[in-house]
């Protein structure tokens, strides 16, 4: 794709658009927005621009059209999929002056917000009306609803509750061409023409940019009980995961991780108090909710019957707030920890859920054929398995060059499985060169004339998704 450079009569038009403060070019800028948290991957786009309105974003959008310059918006930047890196430098389109929750609706249970308000910041706002928004990716603390509306973000709540996308009602939306539309209704049903909310969820920020979201909420659920199971076999616990939904439990958090996952999570927060003894392969980290004790405490004893199927220790139950706090922070840093442990890859596959053993075993075996070991954690309820590929000794040759090879095997397997290549992270930037595993070209070429019909000229984040 070639696009255009930025001269100065574009900056100036930015300028009178957003105003030169919020129009930045300076070394600082470029490092801090030209990088996401996929692996240490850096482009430095021509310009920063920060808006404050829709009309402001169809202004912005009507002249990079004309102009043909690459336009990539981004929220918090917390991706692992490289779907906010400007590869095609142009302009950087920071979403995060979108930040005001704009109404919590009481009688509706629904939430109007802009994108660029914190996931953890709205959950907070709305649980003090004893209101619940479930999706909560690791990072919640610092992504923005923007960038979870962007790659139809899940997380540990998945399991019971779904992901963003089983949330959202109704989009406001600033098309390439500078049309700004709404995609839906406030209503929780809906079969009136093509669903353009759904569309729009999880397409990274390719087809238009979200200015407001409506979301549905639900009642806060206020018990939860926590418990750590830890396995002599990793496949054992996958295997687990299954006959305890059999079991007709839901939990509200079912998470695998390998034995190193643990233990570097825990490393990484300085928490010495689990021992972990040698014959432990993995654990399940399991959590029941809802709004009666009495039946979460059945669903524990149910949960501990059918463990008892299987060759696990001693079960540690959480005894208060700060011992589940620790072990939810334990697991949702496992993905930091691996980065400051070895230079690695990242893979978000998933499959469903009982057969989560046969993947994970397929992992370990394309890893030895290839010569790489992998970390593996992740959201086992879901079947979303995240394998952490280490580089540890691996030469250079290998890691650069054959490596994928291995990666395409994994995802050939998840598929082959009924699985697909991201169930949350999203293709992004690097998984694009793997599209055509889970799709044909006839499946492909459908979802590229969607594109061109939105943006016709092909500016919004270009490079992304597909090749
Ligand atoms: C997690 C992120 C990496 O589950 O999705 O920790
Ligand atoms: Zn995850």
């Amino acid at each position: 794709m070639n696009f255009n450079t930025i001269d100065d009569a574009i900056v100036q038009q930015l300028t009178s658009i957003v105003g030169a403060k919020y129009v930045l070019f300076d070394k600082e800028a470029f490092e801090k927005y030209g990088r996401d948290e996929t692996e240490d991957l850096v482009f430095y786009p021509e310009v920063v621009v920060i808006p404050k309105t829709p009309q402001e974003i169809a202004e912005i959008l009507k002249l990079c059209n004309a102009a043909n310059i690459a336009v990539t918006p981004r929220g918090a930047g917390t991706g692992l999929s490289g779907g906010a890196l400007p590869i095609n430098k142009g302009v950087l389109l920071s979403m995060e002056r979108f930040n005001a929750i704009i109404e919590i609706d009481e009688r509706n249970l629904q939430a109007t917000i802009e994108p660029g308000v914190i996931t953890q910041v709205f959950q907070e706002a709305v649980q003090e009306k004893g209101l619940f928004y479930p999706p909560d990716p690791a990072s919640k603390g610092s992504c923005f609803i923007g960038g979870n509306l962007a790659e139809n973000s899940g997380g540990p709540k998945a399991v019971k509750y779904g992901v963003t996308n089983d949330y959202v009602l109704n989009l406001e939306v600033v098309l390439p061409t500078g049309d700004i539309i709404w995609t839906g209704a406030n209503v929780l049903k809906n079969s009136t023409g093509y669903n353009l909310t759904q569309l729009m969820i999880g397409s990274e920020g390719t087809l238009g940019i979200i200015t407001k979201a409506v979301f549905r909420l639900i009642p806060y659920p206020p018990h939860d009980l926590l418990m750590l199971v830890p396995f002599y076999s990793a496949e054992e616990a996958c295997a687990a995961v299954s006959a305890i939904f059999r079991a007709g439990i839901t939990p509200s958090g079912m998470e695998f991780m390998e034995r190193d996952a643990l233990i570097w999570g825990a490393e990484y927060i300085g928490d010495e108090s689990l021992q972990i003894p040698e014959s432990i392969q993995a654990h399940l980290l399991i959590e029941v909710d809802g709004h009666n004790k009495e039946v979460l405490y059945n669903e524990c004893e149910t949960i501990h019957k059918v463990l008892e199927g299987f060759n696990c220790d001693e079960i540690l139950f959480a005894e208060d707030a700060t011992q589940k706090d620790k072990l939810w922070k334990i697991r949702r840093v496992v993905g930091e920890a691996v980065k400051v442990k070895s230079i690695y890859k990242e893979e978000d596959t998933v499959v469903p859920r009982a057969e989560l053993p046969i993947l994970l075993k397929a992992v370990k075996d394309i890893g030895s054929a290839y010569g790489f070991k992998s970390v593996c954690y992740g959201h086992a309820g879901d079947g979303n398995l995240h394998i952490n590929i280490i580089k540890d000794d691996m030469s250079d040759d290998d890691w650069n060059n054959k490596l994928s090879g291995g990666i395409r095997e994994i995802f050939e397997t998840c598929v082959k499985l009924k699985g697909t290549i991201s169930g949350e992270h999203g293709i992004g930037y690097v998984q694009k060169d793997y599209m055509n595993i889970p799709f044909s070209t006839v499946e492909i070429s459908l979802q590229k004339d969607i594109k061109q019909l939105f943006d016709p000229n092909g500016i919004l984040n270009p490079g992304k998704v597909f090749n």
